[in-house]
């Protein structure tokens, strides 16, 4: 016997560029080939923003936008925008704030969520909180991410992995058996030296010694793209991700035999085969668009999760588990049945 549901999904909207970049493409700018990429990470080609000219907001505006009329509400009817991130419009004001701006949703509170890939889970994880306490009861929970804008062409072991997207969704009050049923998030910070970016930010300061080596050998500041340590993160990935399908059953009080389908973060395909091999998943059942979207960080599983309902693989009653995990590291996991 599952929890009783907390919030429910009314609505999904996604949004894609139109560029694509595929493994070819990448061949011809630097030395990798389609071969190692198809091999070791799962990921054919991308959809990013380009010379297109679009901010983070913007995505995060079309999806949004998108989820309002699947909702059949109207922007004004939202009262709560939260929008998971780390690659915002600016420092401040959030990247929420021009969401609303953009969507006309003028009767809502607004705010940015960082937490890396898992940011769309504490997003939603905070909406089930905001929803329980009764004060909101249509919030925009939504995943935005133009993660290229971080991408070093020099290190070919980052630059080939992101793609840019944005997924949102609409949740309200649960009112029957079909919601959220279970939920669980995590953090370890003496994790963030395995995947971070400065971007900006005054930790600089701290670094002051560090200066010369934070200019590269060909003079790119690197402290406005993605640093990783790719072997050590993988390693903590798989972990993380199992633990967290595992504690989101756990809170739900439901087994593996109860989920209809898995949307992990789309990271690696070999870190997607380990935790559905861990939480016996046959392959129909697990959710894969990597290979055409690469790592869209926050945003892989909302947009994930409006394909599979639009394409009418996930129905209304089923019951779907994601996991997720990113740098900091933050960790989590949701159960929820449509
Ligand atoms: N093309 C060709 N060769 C590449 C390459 C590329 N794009 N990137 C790295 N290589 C090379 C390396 O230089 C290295 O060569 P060497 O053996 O001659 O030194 C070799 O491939 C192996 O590198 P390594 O880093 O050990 O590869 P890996 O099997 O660990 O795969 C990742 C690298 C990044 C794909 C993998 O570690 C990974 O997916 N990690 C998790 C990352 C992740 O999920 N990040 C997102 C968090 S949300």
């Amino acid at each position: 016997m599952s929890k009783k549901p907390t919030l429910k999904i009314v609505g999904t909207g996604s949004f894609l560029p139109d560029t694509v970049v595929t493994n070819k493409d990448l061949e011809k700018i630097m030395d990798t080939t389609d071969e190692w990429i198809t091999q070791r990470v799962g990921i054919k080609e991308r959809r990013v923003i380009g010379e297109s000219g679009l901010s983070t907001s913007d995505m995060a505006t079309f999806a949004g936008k998108a989820a309002i009329e699947d909702a059949g509400l109207t922007a004004e009817d939202i009262d709560c925008i939260i929008v998971a991130t780390i690659t915002p419009d600016m420092n401040f004001p959030s990247t929420a704030i021009f969401v609303q701006q953009n969507l006309g949703a003028k009767n809502a509170a607004v705010f940015d969520v960082s937490a890396a890939c898992t940011g769309w889970i504490y997003g939603m994880t905070i909406a089930e909180g905001l929803i329980l306490s009764g004060k909101f009861k249509n919030i925009l929970v939504i995943g935005a991410e133009f993660l290229t804008s971080l991408s070093d062409i020099n290190d070919r072991s980052t630059y080939v992995l992101f793609g840019d997207a944005s997924g949102a969704v609409v949740v309200q009050p649960a009112d029957g058996d079909r919601g959220m049923l279970g939920s669980y998030i995590k953090s370890n910070g003496d994790l963030a030296d395995l995947l971070w970016s400065y971007g900006g930010g005054t930790r600089v300061n701290k670094k002051v010694s560090d200066q010369e080596k934070m200019f590269d050998e060909n003079g790119i500041d690197k402290r406005s793209t993605i640093r990783m340590e790719g072997n050590k993160v993988y390693k903590y990935a798989v972990r993380a991700m199992i633990e967290s399908a595992e504690k989101a059953m756990e809170d739900a009080q439901i087994t593996e035999d109860d989920i209809d389908m898995l949307i992990p973060h789309q990271a690696n395909s070999r870190i997607i085969d380990a935790i559905a091999k861990r939480v016996n998943m046959p392959d129909d059942k697990v959710v894969r668009n990597l290979q055409y979207m690469g790592n869209t960080s926050s945003a892989s599983i909302p947009v994930a999760l409006d394909q599979v309902r639009k394409e009418g693989r996930l129905k209304d009653g089923d019951v779907l588990l994601v996991a997720a995990f990113g740098g900091g590291f933050t960790w989590g996991g949701l159960v929820i049945k449509m």
